[in-house]
């Protein structure tokens, strides 16, 4: 049964059976979903491209849930089938961290526990949690009082206790990661000061080097300290409220403001992954072909991938990492914006100007497949 949307809409789907040379990359808020909200034409447009084996991947900045769990949640809302093959969150890539599968990691944000399992499932064997942490330590954050009851049931005990005075058995961080937009921004932001004013990361302990002004950036050093991973940089974020909210870059943003004030403008070094980044982008589309490949069974050899269309709501991250990818593949990224998520009009920043601004993402679609030819 074709709707009428779609007799109206797609006279120029590929003819059957030749391979595309194009496909598709969705962001989630604010295109396809507001929270669990579906988007009205997100069902039809995503149906009509399976329908016509058109390729295409979600590719977002959230995160906070496996992609197990997460996808099977996005095909339930939306009522198409999707799985992992075809699925990128904020912090997937961090599953390729290998090197830091053995070490003591931090892991910040979203709901609890939850992060912490999707980072074991990634391989990540000594996962600590800030909850866990206030837990066994409650004075750590003196403010922490009124979320107990919510951190109790969900904590883990802890490798090493915090023991200063016995900093070779301490707890001790190698790395800091925030996977999705944290909650508690007071405790999260009290253990990564902890963390990067401490000696080697022992928990508890001040590096000497602090405020060491005959140092370089004033001492704060961060040549043993553990290393801050974002897994996303959005300040601003589509979810069901009208306007858009404060998201992961939010707290970056709040955080640095601590991190300065506490050590007189010293500068913080951090790796911020997502889009609108150019190593995000880069595992989107090694994803994109892999599950091209399946769906045709080609190498992709004599079946080039040529253009890749982006559609996103946020111009900072969709629209300016697909305008600034440069595929090591050959394909062309364009970019599609609409304005049912973050984008309320007017002209995007230099860089962030899209290729097309479309009203949903039905509209988008049927741009791109007529730029498609
Ligand atoms: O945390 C979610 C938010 O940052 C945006 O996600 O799907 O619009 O990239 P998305
Ligand atoms: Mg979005």
């Amino acid at each position: 049964k074709t709707t009428q949307w779609q007799r109206r809409s797609f006279q120029t789907a590929p003819p059957a059976g030749r391979i595309p040379d194009f496909a598709f990359a969705f962001d989630i808020d604010g295109v396809l979903l507001r929270s669990s909200t579906p988007i009205p034409s997100a069902h039809e447009a995503l149906s009509y491209l399976q329908q016509q084996r058109i390729p295409f991947i979600l590719l977002t900045n959230g995160g906070g849930k496996s992609e197990e769990e997460r996808v099977a949640d996005v095909a339930e809302k939306l009522k198409v089938p999707l799985d992992t093959s075809m699925f990128v969150q904020s912090h997937t890539p961090f599953a390729e961290m290998t090197d830091l599968h053995d070490k003591t990691i931090l892991v910040a944000g979203g709901d609890g526990a939850k992060c912490a399992s999707v980072a074991r499932g990634y391989g990540f064997k000594n996962v600590v949690t800030p909850g866990d942490i206030l837990v066994a330590h409650p004075e750590i954050w003196p403010f922490a009082n009124v979320f107990r009851e919510h951190y109790a049931p969900l904590a883990s005990p802890l490798p090493k206790p915090i023991d200063p005075s016995n900093p070779a058995n301490s707890l001790q961080i190698d790395a800091m990661f925030v996977y999705n937009d944290p909650r508690d921004w007071g405790l999260d932001a009290t253990i990564l000061m902890d963390l990067l004013l401490s000696s080697r990361g022992v928990l508890g302990t001040l590096s000497p080097k602090n405020n060491d002004r005959s140092l370089p950036n004033n001492g704060y050093l961060q040549d043993a300290q553990p290393h801050l991973y974002y897994s996303n940089p959005d300040l601003w974020w589509a979810a069901s409220y009208h306007l858009p909210r404060l998201g992961q870059g939010g707290f970056r943003e709040a955080f640095n403001g601590v991190w300065a004030a506490a050590t007189q403008g010293a500068s913080l070094d951090m790796t911020v992954m997502g889009k609108p980044y150019q190593p995000t982008y880069e595992f989107a589309e090694r994803l994109l072909r892999k599950y091209r490949k399946t769906l045709f069974g080609s190498t992709g050899l004599n079946d080039p991938l040529r253009r890749v269309y982006m559609v996103g709501d946020n111009p900072e991250s969709d629209i300016r990492g697909a305008n600034g990818y440069k595929s090591p593949y050959g394909s062309e990224w364009r970019s599609c914006l609409v304005e049912t998520g973050v984008y309320a009009g007017g002209e995007a920043p230099e860089g962030a100007r899209p290729d097309v601004v479309s009203r949903d993402v039905g509209e988008a679609v049927k741009w791109a497949l007529k730029d498609a030819g």
